[in-house]
C-alpha cells in the first residue's frame, strides 16, 4: 500500500505522518511540502519508507513534473494543504464583509480549492484502480455548507440579515 500526503511540513499534515509512519501496512509515503522543514527532513533519515518531494501546489509546472516522480498505484492521498492567514501578506480570518479584499479571496480559494482539485488531476493517472483508494481534503468546519452554526461566514450572514429585516 502506498500513500501520499500532501501538506506535510504544517501542524495537521505533520502529526497525521507521524501517525502514518507508525502503521506497517505502508511501504512507501510520499510527502509533499512547499518551504523546507527540519522537522521533515529528521524524519525523513530515520525513516526509509518515506519521500520528501518538494511541490508548490500553486504551480502548474510543479504539479506536471509530480507524476514522473512517484511510482504508482497510489491507495491513499491525503491533501492536508490550506491558507486562513498569512502574516507575510497581513491576511487574517476575515470578520465582516468590511474585512474581505479580491487577494485574500483568490488566494484561498486557490489554495483550499482550485490546487486540490489540480492534484488531483495530476495524480489520476497513478491513482490506485483495482485495489484501495482513498482520497481525502481537509477542509474546515466553517466551510461546510450543511454544517454552519459557527464561525465568521456565519456571522456575516446573520449581521446582514439583521441590517435588512
Ligand atoms: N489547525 C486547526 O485547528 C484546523 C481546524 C480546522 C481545519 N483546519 C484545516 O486543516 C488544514 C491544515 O491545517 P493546519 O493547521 O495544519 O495548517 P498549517 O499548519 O498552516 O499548514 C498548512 C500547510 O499547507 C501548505 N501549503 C499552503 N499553500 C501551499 C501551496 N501552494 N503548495 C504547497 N503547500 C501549501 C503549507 O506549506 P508551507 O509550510 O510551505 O506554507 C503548510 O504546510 C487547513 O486547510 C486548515 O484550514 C485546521
Amino acid at each position: 500500500m502506498q500513500l501520499l500526503l500532501a501538506g506535510a511540513s504544517g501542524g495537521i499534515g505533520l502529526a497525521m505522518l507521524r501517525q502514518l509512519l507508525g502503521e506497517a501496512r505502508w511501504k512507501r509515503i510520499y510527502a509533499l511540502y512547499r518551504r523546507p522543514s527540519q522537522a521533515l527532513e529528521a524524519l525523513a533519515r530515520e525513516e526509509p519508507r518515506l519521500h520528501l518531494l518538494q511541490v508548490d501546489l500553486s504551480s502548474d509546472g510543479d504539479l506536471e513534473a509530480l507524476p514522473g516522480k512517484l511510482e504508482g498505484p497510489l491507495n491513499w492521498v491525503i491533501n492536508t494543504s490550506g491558507l486562513l492567514h498569512d502574516s507575510e501578506r497581513g491576511m487574517q480570518p476575515e470578520k465582516s464583509l468590511q474585512q474581505l479584499n479580491r487577494d485574500d479571496l483568490m488566494a484561498g480559494f486557490e489554495v483550499n480549492a482550485i490546487n486540490h482539485l489540480l492534484l488531483l488531476k495530476a495524480l489520476e493517472p497513478l491513482l490506485a484502480k483495482r485495489d484501495t483508494l482513498k482520497v481525502a481534503s481537509l477542509s474546515a468546519r466553517v466551510g461546510s455548507i450543511g454544517d454552519n452554526r459557527l464561525g465568521a461566514g456565519t456571522a456575516i450572514v446573520r449581521a446582514r440579515r439583521r441590517s435588512t429585516s
